[in-house]
């Protein structure tokens, strides 16, 4: 038996959508039992009830068997137990983490096949863009750059002593709807402000400084059409931003909002209270980032 461990993702950090991605500590496990090959699949977890009963749409395995044809081979699927602590279609890179755990696993039961460049290559294809993915791949906080249909990334450590506060709101958001309602078209001024501060907040974290990410994390392109369809938003990110927190955005493509706060700081409670004043029941994730991606155990 194997476990194929794969960390939650949070994309864009507000101005670097389909660029920036940062791993959280909170997993996807799933447990693969080789010696016998009975497809049984147990699901445990977020999505239970959900995906469990629909297990032959799952990501996981979609990803399992494109990776077995890939090889020209005909596997059965082996027994897969699969324990998930990431809320599903919350914005928290489930299914990124699906899709690598599931070409993780079968890549190691081909016995490494093929290479990582490879798996992240079709992972990508399969999720449709990078932020996600290559975090959950490698860790950290991550820069993806799609050149010529090759994914190019950059890895940087992400400073010490600022947590992640995410308020996961009880409704889903599909990505694929989210991203429907984004504009095509931008203005130069939008696109030259957001181009600064994307770079500003990625040199912030990068040299550790920072004092203006709150500026620098203030999307002005994707944010203002999704921030729509969460009702609250903008008390939720007022009321972080109050109890201290160092800069809020909507994690990847929502509904859940992620805040970078200091430890001492009482900012979940208060993002809860924002939503609640507004309806929505939510549920606070305290979390580090995570500096290592998917692993094998
Ligand atoms: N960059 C993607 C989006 C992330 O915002 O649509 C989805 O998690």
């Amino acid at each position: 038996m194997f476990t194929v461990k794969v960390p939650a993702t949070s994309a864009n950090l507000g101005p670097g959508f389909d660029t920036l991605g940062l791993a959280l500590e909170l997993f996807l496990q799933v447990d693969v039992e080789l010696s016998n090959y009975s497809s049984e699949i147990y699901w445990q977890g977020e999505g239970k009830d959900t995906i469990g009963d629909q297990i032959d749409n799952n990501l996981l395995i979609t990803a399992m068997k494109k990776v077995f044809r890939e090889a020209g081979l005909d596997i059965p699927l082996p027994s897969l137990i699969i324990r998930n602590e990431i809320p599903i279609g919350k914005g928290l890179g489930s299914s990124a983490a699906a899709i690598t755990a599931g070409m993780f696993a079968a890549n190691r039961i081909l016995a490494g096949r093929f290479s990582q460049k490879t798996l992240l290559k079709w992972a990508v294809e399969m999720e449709g863009h990078a932020d996600n993915i290559v975090p959950a791949f490698y860790g950290g906080l991550t820069i993806s750059m799609i050149h010529e249909d090759e994914v190019f990334f950059q890895k940087i450590n992400f400073p010490k002593g600022i947590q992640l506060v995410i308020a996961v709101p009880d409704f889903e958001m599909p990505t694929e709807k989210s991203r429907q309602l984004l504009p095509q078209n931008i203005a130069l001024q939008d696109m030259v402000a957001n181009l600064q501060r994307a770079c500003f907040l990625l040199a912030s974290l990068a040299n550790g400084d920072v004092r203006d990410i709150n500026r620098a994390m203030d999307d002005l392109i994707f944010q203002p059409v999704r921030q729509k369809n969460i009702p609250g938003f903008k008390q939720v990110l007022e009321n972080a931003m109050q109890a201290g927190a160092l800069g809020v955005a909507i994690s990847g493509s929502g509904p859940s909002l992620i805040a970078f706060a200091r430890e001492k700081d009482n900012v979940g409670q208060v993002m809860q209270k924002a939503f609640l004043q507004n309806g929505i029941e939510s549920r606070i994730f305290q979390l580090n980032a995570c500096e290592q991606g998917v692993k094998l155990v």
